[in-house]
């Protein structure tokens, strides 16, 4: 009797259930459409400005956000993607190709493509997939109200903060290599905003420009006999060759400050970090709500600046270092 009256009040509940999937199913909460009723297949540009694990995960990151927004990559989608594998004449060319064909928006991984979709439309909606510093590189002029046909993600990667990781774990660092790209405009601010917290905390900090990936080894070896640590920001030149100069450093016996998770992980000591993943998923639901029919020009720069810590243990034990228990306790990754 029991059951049956509970089984009676299931029935009831299901047949609730299934009506309100019923009415509501094709639509959002708020009337949105999902995926099952945008099915008019819409094709978007991906520029990438070259291959390395972090701009390679903003990318997953991307897929999942345009998928949440309602965008299926095979379904409704077509993503047409291409890498400059760090030439510029090819992001010319590839930002030229990408407006010619046509595609209702366009996404560039990385400043320098961003920067080569900005100069080849002026129409064509472009999102900005993880730019450090987008009025730097001149692609807005207004953050909260870009203006233009671009606008996009930040990560405005809290690199001050690992000042204090360096005091933490090194305590007997003086002299600190800043080693970064000069051809790319995300890493000049980041050194200025490193620099100037460094230098408040007492450091020497010796700017180490490489003018391009052929000069790194050169570069790196001139600086490791100079310097106690070496500090790099998210620059994708340096990203992209980081095994030479963690093989360098690591000869040296001189650890490596990053400012981003996947170089700690390749040999990196430390980093106060911004999940890569979440700001491509943050970058494709922008582009969503574009193809959606939201205005670049109104739609405000999203800013990421929330860091977490990273240390790698192993590397530490690697150079004779101790990382402190109350680090190891506040990290949110532990490489061993
Ligand atoms: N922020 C970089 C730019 O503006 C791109 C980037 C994102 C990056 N994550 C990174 C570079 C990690 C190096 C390492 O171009």
């Amino acid at each position: 009797m029991k059951n049956k009256k509970l089984l009676s009040v299931i029935a009831a509940l299901a047949v609730l259930v299934i009506g309100y999937l019923g009415i509501t199913g094709l639509t959002g909460q708020d009337g949105e459409q999902t995926a099952s009723e945008k099915s008019e297949t819409v094709a978007i540009g991906v520029l990438q400005f070259v291959t390395h694990e972090s701009l390679d995960e903003i990318y997953r990151g991307i897929e999942a956000g345009l998928a949440e927004g309602g965008y299926a990559k095979d379904s409704n989608l077509t993503i047409n993607f291409m890498n400059a594998e760090a030439d510029q004449n090819q992001i010319q060319k590839m930002s030229e190709k990408l407006v010619a064909d046509k595609n209702a928006a366009l996404i560039g991984i990385a400043t320098p493509a961003a920067q080569g979709l900005a100069n080849a439309t002026k129409d064509i909606p472009v999102i900005m997939g993880a730019v450090t510093d987008p009025v730097g590189a001149n692609l807005v002029s207004d953050l909260k109200n870009p203006g233009g046909n671009i606008t996009g993600v930040s990560d405005a990667t809290p690199v001050a903060d690992t000042v204090e990781l360096i005091q933490e774990i090194s305590p007997d660092v003086k002299t600190i290599g800043a080693l970064y790209s000069s051809s790319e405009d995300n890493s000049l601010s980041q050194v200025e905003a490193f620099t100037e917290a460094a230098e408040k905390a007492g450091y020497t900090v010796v700017p180490y420009a490489v003018p391009s990936t052929n000069e790194i080894a050169a570069t790196v070896n001139a600086m490791l006999p100079k310097v106690d640590a070496v500090w790099t920001p998210t620059d994708n030149t340096i990203a992209s060759a980081f095994p030479t100069v963690v093989s360098a450093a690591k000869e040296a016996k001189k650890p490596i400050y990053t400012s981003v998770e996947t170089m700690v992980e390749q040999g990196g000591i430390a980093s106060v970090t911004l999940s890569q993943y979440d700001l491509g998923v943050a970058t494709g639901k922008m582009a969503a709500a574009i193809l959606d029919g939201a205005d670049p020009a109104t739609t405000p720069v999203e800013i990421f600046s929330e860091g977490t810590i990273v240390v790698n243990k192993k590397v530490a034990e690697e150079l004779g270092l101790t990382i402190p228990d109350s680090l190891l306790e506040k990290a949110a990754t532990v490489i061993d």
